[in-house]
Parts: C-alpha cells; sequence; structure tokens
C-alpha cells in the first residue's frame, strides 16, 4: 500500500515534468479549431504566388518574434501612444508580410473566434510560405501559444544579434536563448533566402576597422562586385541577395557561399571561425537533406523559445493590438 502511494506520487510528478517539458502539442485546436492548418495553408498559396519572397519575410519575423520576449506575436503589436512597439525599432530592417497575418487572423476569426493565437498562425505561415513550393511541409509545428500584450522597441537591443556580431557574441546570445552552436549555424541558412540592404554590411566593404579599409576575411573579388552594388553611403532602397542567384529558392546553397567566403555580414563570417562551428558548416553544405532534417529540429526549438502557455497571456482578436479591457 505504502509502496503503491510511493509510485503513484512518482508517476503524478513524472507527468507533472513531461506536461511542462511538453507545453505545445502537435494536436492543440484539434477539438477547437481542426480547420486552423488548413487555413493558414490556403491563404498562403494564394500570397506566395504573388509575393514569392513571402517564406523569406515571415521567416526573419518569426525569429524576430521569438528572440524578443519569446514567440508571443510581440512583433505584430503596432505602436501605442507614446511606446514604441518592437516593428518600429531600427533593426526591423524592412520587416513585411504583416498583411498575410492579419488575412489569415481575419479569415480564422470568422470560422473559430477567439481560439487560435497569433503567435500560432506566424509559426504556421512562415512553415507554410517556405513548404509551398515543395508541396509538402518541410517541418511540423507544435502549437499552443499565447499571445503577449507587450511589444518595446527597447528591448531590440541585447536580444536580435548585430549582422556584426563575432563568434563568441553570438554563441552568448543564442545559449541565452536556449539555442547551441548547431541551431546558430544550421538557423542562420535562413539566410538562404532573402535580400538585404547594404547598411547591415556596407562596413565590410569601406571601412572595416575605420582606416578605409575591406575585411580581409570577404572575397575579394565579390567585395568590388558588392562596391558597385553598395556606394559608400548607399540608399536603404538598394538590395542584395544574401544567397546571389538562388535567393527564393530554400536550399543549402547558403554554406556554399559561406565556403567561398561570400556571405555577407560579418555574422555569417563568424561561422567559419571556430573549428566546431565550420565543422557543422561542412557538413551542411554537402548535403540537402542533412540541412532539412537540421533545420526543422532546430525551427521546433526556436519556435518554442519563452512561450505563454495555460492561462498566461491572450488570444489576440486583431495581431496588430492587446484586446481591451485588461491590464
Ligand atoms: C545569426 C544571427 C543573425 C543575424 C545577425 C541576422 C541579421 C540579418 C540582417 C541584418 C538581415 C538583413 C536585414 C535588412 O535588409 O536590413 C537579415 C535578413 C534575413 N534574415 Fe537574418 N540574421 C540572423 C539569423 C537569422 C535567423 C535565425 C533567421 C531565421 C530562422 C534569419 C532569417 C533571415 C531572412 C529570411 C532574411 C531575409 C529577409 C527578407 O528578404 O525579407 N536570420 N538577417
Ligand atoms: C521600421 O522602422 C522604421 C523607422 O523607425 C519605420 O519607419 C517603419 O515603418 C518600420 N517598419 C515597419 C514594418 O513597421
Ligand atoms: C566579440 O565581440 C564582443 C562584443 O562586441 C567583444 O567584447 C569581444 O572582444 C569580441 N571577441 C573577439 C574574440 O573578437
Ligand atoms: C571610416 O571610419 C572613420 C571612423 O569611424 C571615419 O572617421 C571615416 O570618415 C570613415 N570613412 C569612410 C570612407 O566612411
Amino acid at each position: 500500500m505504502k509502496m503503491r502511494a510511493g509510485y503513484s506520487i512518482f508517476l503524478l510528478v513524472l507527468s507533472l515534468t513531461v506536461c511542462n517539458a511538453g507545453k505545445l502539442s502537435n494536436t492543440f485546436y484539434k477539438n477547437t479549431c481542426p480547420q486552423v492548418e488548413k487555413i493558414v495553408r490556403e491563404i498562403i498559396q494564394i500570397h506566395t504566388r504573388n509575393n514569392p519572397s513571402l517564406g523569406a519575410q515571415l521567416i526573419r519575423m518569426q525569429f524576430h518574434d521569438c528572440f524578443v520576449r519569446g514567440c508571443d506575436a510581440s512583433v505584430l503589436l503596432d505602436t501605442v501612444s507614446n511606446s514604441k512597439a518592437e516593428k518600429e525599432a531600427i533593426p526591423n530592417q524592412s520587416l513585411g508580410g504583416f498583411d498575410v497575418i492579419d488575412d489569415i487572423k481575419a479569415a480564422i476569426e470568422r470560422v473559430c473566434p477567439k481560439v487560435v493565437s497569433c503567435a500560432d498562425i506566424l509559426a504556421l505561415a512562415a512553415r507554410d510560405a517556405i513548404s509551398s513550393p515543395f508541396k509538402k511541409s518541410m517541418w511540423s509545428v507544435q502549437l499552443g501559444r499565447r499571445d503577449g500584450r507587450v511589444s518595446l522597441a527597447t528591448e531590440i537591443s541585447g536580444n536580435l544579434p548585430s549582422p556584426f556580431a563575432n563568434f563568441t557574441s553570438l554563441v552568448q546570445l543564442f545559449k541565452g536563448k536556449g539555442l547551441n552552436v548547431n541551431d546558430l549555424v544550421v538557423l542562420s541558412g535562413a539566410h538562404t533566402l532573402g535580400d538585404s540592404r547594404c547598411g547591415a554590411f556596407s562596413r565590410r566593404l569601406y571601412n572595416f576597422t575605420s582606416k578605409g579599409d575591406a575585411d580581409p576575411s570577404l572575397d575579394p573579388t565579390y567585395a568590388k562586385i558588392l562596391r558597385k552594388k553598395c556606394p559608400n553611403p548607399a540608399s536603404p532602397a538598394i538590395t542584395v541577395e544574401m544567397d546571389p542567384g538562388s535567393s527564393l529558392s530554400f536550399d543549402n546553397h547558403y554554406y556554399d557561399i559561406l565556403l567561398q567566403r561570400k556571405g555577407l555580414f560579418v555574422s555569417d563570417a563568424a561561422l567559419l571561425t571556430d573549428k566546431n562551428s565550420n565543422k557543422i558548416v561542412t557538413r551542411l553544405q554537402r548535403s540537402r537533406s542533412l540541412f532539412f532534417t537540421a533545420f526543422a529540429k532546430s525551427m521546433k526549438k526556436m519556435a518554442a523559445i519563452g512561450v505563454l502557455t495555460g492561462n498566461a497571456g491572450e488570444i489576440r482578436q486583431n495581431c496588430r493590438v492587446v484586446n481591451p479591457g485588461k491590464n
């Protein structure tokens, strides 16, 4: 009898521990909004037809969301009165796709009102936008996040990595989010998609050590090409493909570019400055399928950073504003 009780307590503690570890679930909306994944997928399909860069925009938005206050859709909130929201911060650097999230949210509210969080919608939308050309889901998304009520531009600094960060500070910052060196190298592979404005790397072209010099770790021939594209100073309207010639296809080509010393940012080149990290780069460069598997795994970790679950936070009705009447 005594042993029985002990065993039950053991089981109870075990199940509590397991529940805490797996706060998000694959079937969270099974009873409350079974159509949610289908709705997101269909709306994303329509939008990616007109905007092939949507995958790049949304996965970057998800990254910014998760690294600042956890994956709580704080990146989606608009500025209120005199408190500037995350999206107004200088490193918001051309975030896009907010209108698409609004579209999806409106469609979901029509079918299952007040049930699906904006944070979950963002995670699904980013996955589906990148998956669209593959005609299958490239990773699975766990659900059950709730939305935060705070978004502050002042919290960007120190939470989002700088494109000028060295390896040590990148590792430090990722570690603070529960991500390791492998996750850092794998998730940086998202730079196989999209563009950057010149400001994020022009110092490498013109004034690396304030002596009018170029970054010696950048291929000199490529630096010359980049100087043509980005005069000093360059208009913020000018953008450069991060994975030239392949910036619309989600693949492991980023690691090719990196090994050719054509990674655009100091933070990209930094991945070659450590022996272990360098090894991971080489491995990912050799196998696209390994990259896909690794990316799915690291995305699952990133998408769970600091999530609000249970009764924490709220289910926002409009992704741009917190619900009224609650302080
Ligand atoms: C490792 C540290 C990282 C740094 C320092 C960094 C920095 C940057 C910068 C400076 C840009 C260009 C912004 C501009 O146009 O001004 C950019 C673009 C982008 N980043 Fe990162 N990033 C990092 C990691 C990530 C991660 C983890 C992801 C996603 C998983 C990601 C996804 C993207 C995408 C897709 C773009 C292109 C966006 C577009 O074309 O709309 N980045 N990043
Ligand atoms: C990004 O910040 C700039 C400057 O603060 C602002 O003008 C722009 O509207 C912001 N972008 C978004 C998408 O909010
Ligand atoms: C990396 O950057 C940090 C922050 O800027 C700096 O304190 C540190 O000295 C740098 N480390 C190396 C090895 O350059
Ligand atoms: C390079 O940087 C130094 C120090 O910040 C600055 O004084 C100089 O004007 C810069 N030169 C160019 C060409 O941007």
